[in-house]
Formats: C-alpha cells, sequence, structure tokens
C-alpha cells in the first residue's frame, strides 16, 4: 500500500460494528484513511462512524449488509478492504448439535459468515483491484483453528479453511500485479467473539491486533500472518506432536 497516494486510502472494513474491525476503523482513520464500516446493525455501525469523524476528522461511511443474505458491494469506491467478520460457537461440536434441522441450520449459518459472504467480497475485490494500476490491498481474518481442525469448533475451523484455501488461490492469481492480499491467523482476542470461552492463553485487545494489521498490510510481504505471532510457534509444535498424544488433547 503506497502511504502518499491518496487514491489507496479508501478503506472498506467488513465486520466493523466490534471486536478487531471497529478497532481498525480507528487505525485506518487515525493514519488519514477515509473508512467505510460494514456490518448489519445501523446503530451499531453510526456509532463506529460517529467515534471516527469526531475523533480523527476523518469521513466516515456506513454500510448496511447481511453475510447471511444477498448483497452488492462496489468495490471500485475502494482500494483496501479488510474482512473481518466472523462467527464462532462456544462449543460447536457435534456432542452440542442435538437435532438433524439444528445442525444444518448451524452449517449454513457458520458457512454463510465466515466463508461464502466474505468469499463473494473477496472475489469481486480481487477482480476490480486486479485490473488497477495502482496499489490495492486485501486483508483477511481467520483464525489459528484453520491450520490445527480439531473436535472443538469444527464447523467454524472449516469454514475458514475454505476461506484460507480461497485466499491462497487468489494471492497466486495476484502474483505479479499490484493486489497484496494477506490472512491473518488470530489467536485469542478480547472480544464478543471469544466471550465466555475456555481459553488457553491470555485473549490480546482488538485494539493490539487492529494495529499490528495496518503494520503488517503496510510494510509486510508475508501472506499468512499470526498474530500474535508467538501462534506461530504453538501451531508448530502442535502439528508436529504424535497423533497418539493430539488425539487425547481438549482443547
Ligand atoms: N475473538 C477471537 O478470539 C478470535 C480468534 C480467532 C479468530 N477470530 C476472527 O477474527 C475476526 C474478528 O473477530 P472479532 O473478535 O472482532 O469478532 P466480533 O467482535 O464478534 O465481531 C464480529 C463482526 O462480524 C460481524 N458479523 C457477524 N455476523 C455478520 C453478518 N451476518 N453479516 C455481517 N456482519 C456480520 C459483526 O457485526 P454485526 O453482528 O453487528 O452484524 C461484527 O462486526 C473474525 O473473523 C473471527 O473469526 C477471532
Amino acid at each position: 500500500l503506497s502511504q502518499n497516494s491518496e487514491i489507496n486510502k479508501r478503506a472498506l472494513i467488513v465486520g466493523a460494528s466490534s471486536g478487531v474491525g471497529r478497532a481498525l476503523a480507528s487505525v485506518l482513520a487515525e493514519r488519514g484513511f477515509s473508512v467505510t464500516v460494514a456490518a448489519r446493525e445501523h446503530r451499531d455501525l453510526s456509532a463506529v462512524a460517529n467515534h471516527v469523524s469526531a475523533t480523527y476528522g476523518q469521513h466516515a461511511k456506513t454500510l448496511i449488509l447481511d453475510l447471511e443474505s444477498e448483497f452488492k458491494i462496489d468495490c471500485t469506491l475502494f482500494d483496501s478492504v479488510f474482512i473481518t467478520a466472523g462467527v464462532s460457537l462456544a462449543q460447536d461440536d457435534l456432542d452440542q448439535i442435538p437435532t438433524e434441522d439444528l445442525q444444518r441450520h448451524l452449517l449454513n449459518k457458520l458457512t454463510l459468515i465466515n466463508y461464502t459472504g466474505p468469499a463473494q467480497i473477496l472475489l469481486q475485490a480481487a477482480s476490480t483491484f486486479l485490473g488497477r494500476t495502482t496499489p490495492t490491498y486485501i486483508g483477511v481474518c481467520s483464525t489459528i483453528a484453520a491450520p490445527l481442525p480439531r473436535s472443538r469448533n469444527l464447523l467454524y475451523a472449516a469454514a475458514k479453511n475454505a476461506l484460507e484455501s480461497l485466499v491462497r488461490s487468489l494471492q497466486h492469481k495476484a502474483f505479479d500485479s499490484n493486489l497484496k492480499i494477506q490472512i491473518f491467523r488470530l489467536g485469542y482476542v478480547d472480544s464478543a467473539l471469544s466471550y465466555g470461552q475456555k481459553l488457553l492463553f491470555p485473549a490480546k485487545s482488538p485494539e493490539f491486533i487492529a494495529k499490528a494489521m495496518f503494520d503488517a498490510s503496510q510494510s509486510s510481504c508475508k501472506r499468512v500472518i499470526y498474530l500474535p505471532g508467538y501462534w506461530r510457534y504453538i501451531v508448530l509444535i502442535l502439528k508436529s506432536l504424535p497423533w497418539m498424544i493430539f488425539g487425547r488433547m481438549r482443547f
């Protein structure tokens, strides 16, 4: 991303009403970006947009969008797109999903919000940005659960894995172009999404994650970024455990 050119400072954040997306709106506005904040509720988004305008003097727009329903986004209006939306369930595992109907309902919901909706935005943004001669950017929030599928959060992890796979294909397509696409594998974040969950390590603040995402978007050429960085090593160690040991672990 070029910091000097105004044309590269129009950012869309999908999932900006809370947590990482909301914090990212402030980080971007503070650095001179005009931001459009997207999610489902007008009231929550207005509060974010008003805060950004009042604090940083940057114009902020709102975009009402439900990833579970049909939506349209005009990506020609942006130079950077951050997809921070996502939803998980505290106990998304087979024992907790009682009936077939509910199973299908949950599967659809988790797939639409974590994969199908973000995938649609990703494809639209990539096809728009690949035609540009100026630098453009897409950042996508994933999770450490994606490289470490396990019995907890199995539907959530599957959907995020599908999203990562699509991002990797688009990164390949964007090779040698002005479009940079990054995956952020987040560890625990202190937000609504992790509320009430049993966490192995302390959660980081959304502000910490948002700043690190912004810094990476500006200066890192990594395609997959763990946040905080120590998760890369934890995942490596866990992946290298013999199945007889890993299979017994419950986390
Ligand atoms: N929190 C963690 O511990 C953690 C760990 C690993 C990865 N992550 C990932 O990090 C990202 C940010 O998470 P967070 O902690 O900031 O979560 P959060 O505070 O719960 O925020 C999630 C955002 O997604 C939006 N969203 C949910 N359903 C939506 C829908 N149907 N249509 C449009 N927007 C929708 C929410 O907006 P509305 O509900 O207002 O529409 C909200 O703005 C997510 O992709 C998550 O999977 C989080």
